[in-house]
């Protein structure tokens, strides 16, 4: 769509300098934010840095339109537009996973599992998904999240001989509780997940198969981790992670459950879309098709197993022995570490990552990601690098603020946003 007349407020970027002489105090904020992200090492297997260019549809004028409903079928005037951005996020979504269908409006990944949960189940139902200690999600039954209250969910678990999803088990229960639905995707699992076998079980037993695969998304747009959408009812997805586009959510299915997902969507458990969200998400996925992220997501995988091999050097436990995808966990108590003190001392050097819960008994442990890093441009030797910084400041080095600024100065090698290199 050519951009013809000059706009009237034509002051509408994303501009900081704006920002600044409007409301100095978010200016600095803003500001300072960038410049946190900018000098540490930010880890958080969640988080990556966006594109300028999903930045700016971000910032732009159609966060100012109102859409309910769906293109075409609006209820809201003045809608044309915003419908060519949500036509040509449905298109680009389904091209780059394969899919029949996709609905690109959910606010989030939770808000994507709800939408998918309403689309299948009836309260009550049984409902078959991973156990929250061994990695699900809080939206996969845990008792302070509507999935917990509502629905009526059973955990199966990882073995604790490998540390990796225990298919027999699945099946046992599958076949002992008949669910109405069976999940599978998790916030820490790092191995890729056999979802023939997943689809195997639920056909056995008469469930819906839903993958919520908000982490290996992004890896799949680059061919880098396996696709769920042949063997899923429903995909539920995050579009923030490697995917490297805006915060929200995503939902991929067979075209005859179409109808039943996007009324789940709107008008059952969402109002308007968020039309600049929804636009971005169609720059992320138009940057996700094009060959430089197939080679992005590989090099993903590359630096975590880099990462996770430079921290079994420094006698750190990785949880599987590695990892498949760009998701590291790994025990710390080896070093005598609880591991929101490691988290602590870590972030104290401007190494950022999470506790998560560890699988067989009590203890936490810490996950990394490599998405954000490999967006600065790091490769395996900054890898092996960061393994040494994080061991050596779990050992206690650099308590006097010594490591920090070999953090600092390690990621302002890798500039974020000018000029810009690694995002196209
Ligand atoms: C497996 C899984 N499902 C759902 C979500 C929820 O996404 P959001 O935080 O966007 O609601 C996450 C977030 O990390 C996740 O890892």
């Amino acid at each position: 769509m050519p951009v013809t007349a000059a706009a009237p407020h034509t002051h509408w970027s994303p501009d900081f300098d704006a920002l600044r002489r409007q409301d100095p105090e978010l200016a600095g904020l803003v500001l300072a934010e960038l410049e946190r992200q900018s000098t540490g090492l930010q880890l958080i297997a969640a988080e990556n840095f966006t594109s300028p260019a999903v930045l700016a549809a971000l910032g732009s004028p159609l966060a100012n339109k109102y859409a309910e409903g769906y293109p075409g079928a609006r209820h809201h005037g003045g809608c044309e537009l915003v419908d060519l951005a949500e036509r040509a996020a449905t298109g680009r979504a389904k091209a780059l996973f394969g899919a029949e269908h996709a609905n690109v409006q959910p606010h989030s990944g939770s808000a994507a599992v709800l939408a998918a949960y309403a689309a299948l189940l009836r309260p009550g139902d049984k409902v078959l998904a991973m156990g929250l200690r061994h990695g699900g999600h809080l939206t996969h039954g845990s008792p302070a999240n509507f999935s917990g209250r509502w629905f009526d969910f059973t955990g199966y678990g990882v073995r604790r001989d490998t540390g990796l999803i225990d298919y027999d088990e699945v099946r046992a229960l599958a076949r002992e509780l008949r669910p109405r639905a069976i999940v599978c995707g998790s916030i820490s699992y790092p191995r890729h997940i056999d979802y023939a076998a997943f689809r195997e079980i639920a056909d056995e037993s008469g469930a819906f198969l839903i993958v919520d695969a908000a982490h290996p998304i992004g890896l799949v747009a680059g061919g880098a981790a396996p696709n769920p959408v042949p063997y899923a009812d429903v995909v539920c997805a995050t579009t923030h992670k490697v995917l490297r586009g805006p915060r929200g959510g995503m939902i991929l299915c067979r075209g005859e459950l179409a109808g039943r997902v996007d009324r789940a969507v709107f008008p059952f458990t969402q109002g308007g879309a968020q039309m600049h969200t929804v636009a971005a998400k169609a720059v992320a996925f138009g940057e996700a098709a094009a060959p430089a992220f197939t080679a992005y997501a590989h090099q993903v995988v590359a630096n975590a197993r880099a990462l996770a091999a430079a921290l079994a050097a420094e006698g750190l436990a990785v949880t599987t022995g590695g990892t498949d995808t760009h998701l590291i966990t790994t025990d710390v108590s080896g070093l005598a570490l609880e591991a929101s003190t490691a988290r602590g001392r870590l972030a104290a050097a401007g190494i950022v990552l999470d506790v998560c819960g560890l699988p067989h008994g009590t203890a936490h442990g810490l996950r990394l990601g490599t998405a954000a890093v490999t967006t600065q441009g790091m490769r395996e030797p900054e890898m092996a690098r960061i393994g040494a910084l994080i061991g050596a400041v779990l050992r206690g080095a650099g308590q006097d603020g010594g490591l920090r600024g070999e953090v600092a100065r390690l990621a302002g090698s890798f500039p974020l946003y000018a000029p810009y290199p690694a995002h196209i």
